[in-house]
């Protein structure tokens, strides 16, 4: 425990490792943003992070967590686009977004991929839209629960293709791609942090780029937008959080080592291979964080609720 602001404190922060909570399952793209910019940022700190994957409840859990964690500067959160919409998606939250949390900075933005299994009888998108009319709640549509940008990408999906799939939840979306890979699954869209491997491996069927321009790390790969679905995009964005009360000293230093993180070749170099993209850094500041959380609040819960959509 620490004494902020007594002389033989000052500058001892952090004196032990510190916990970086993700809200979805080990090995996913979430797990694999966060092991690697902790990595990074233990060389900053000095001292390790220690990655705590607490899932359940497509994020909320996890959030719920950290809200109510001690605010010592040995607690901090990272999150997607999930944080943004748990308000309209959950009629109760046990937490607000917009109030009850420090905030750190953003990190990289992730495009999403559309998958089927590999031996799902539909090639194309033009094939997928055409197998998706026809086979409507036959098709098995795995995401990470409610509040998951794979639960977000399959709404807007069967909200475009005007159908509905069976959808098939998990503690993230590493359980659900191994479910994809094993075909007890049909199909899946996940972040490029995840699924570009499978890809290049070429175990899965790949439909398409939830981006509205093609992307670098996978360059022949049309978007969801050429393949007819117009204006469909989904850009999966990471922030780093703290609970409210943090004392702004461990803040401006989490975050002094996240934008060193952002910085370093170690971390930069393996976003790029995996599709992610760096933030600017305009957004890699608490108040960059901020004003893009409330914006993003606006934005998907104006979406949400007109699909109609939440849980209890
Ligand atoms: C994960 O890390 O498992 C994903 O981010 C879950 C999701 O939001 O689809």
């Amino acid at each position: 425990c620490l004494a902020w602001g007594s002389a033989s404190a000052q500058g001892a922060y952090p004196n032990h490792p510190i916990s970086l909570v993700v809200p979805f399952a080990a090995g996913g793209p979430t797990d694999v943003v966060a092991r690697s910019l902790g990595a990074s940022m233990a060389k900053t700190l000095g001292q390790s992070i220690i990655i705590e994957n607490r899932t359940g409840a497509g994020g909320t859990l996890a959030s719920q967590h950290v809200a109510r964690a001690a605010p010592d500067g040995y607690t901090f959160l990272i999150h997607h686009n999930g944080m943004a919409t748990a308000p309209a998606l959950y009629r109760k939250l046990s937490f607000n977004p917009l109030t009850d949390f420090a905030y750190v900075g953003q990190v990289a933005d992730v495009p999403m991929t559309l998958l089927g299994r590999k031996d799902l009888p539909a090639d194309g998108m033009a094939g997928f839209i055409k197998y998706a009319k026809e086979n409507g709640n036959k098709v098995n549509l795995a995401n990470a629960g409610l509040g998951a940008v794979s639960q977000l990408c399959g709404m807007l999906l069967q909200e475009s293709l005007g159908v509905q799939f069976t959808t098939v939840p998990y503690a993230g979306t590493a359980p659900a791609m191994t479910a994809l890979l094993g075909g007890q699954v049909d199909v899946l869209c996940d972040q490029t942090t995840q699924t570009i491997p499978q890809i290049k491996g070429e175990r899965v069927k790949l439909y398409g780029v939830t981006t509205l321009d093609r992307i670098k790390a996978l360059p022949d790969a049309p978007t969801l937008q050429e393949g007819g679905l117009k204006g469909f995009e989904v850009k999966v964005w990471h922030g780093v959080y703290a609970p409210k009360g943090t004392p702004p000293e461990a803040i401006a230093k989490f975050n002094a080592a996240l934008r060193a993180a952002l910085k370093d070749p170690a971390f930069s170099q393996k976003m790029a291979e995996l599709g992610a993209e760096i933030v600017p850094e305009s957004k890699q500041t608490p108040e960059g964080l901020q004003t893009w959380l409330q914006s993003e609040v606006d934005k998907w819960g104006g979406v949400i609720r007109n699909v109609g959509v939440y849980a209890d």
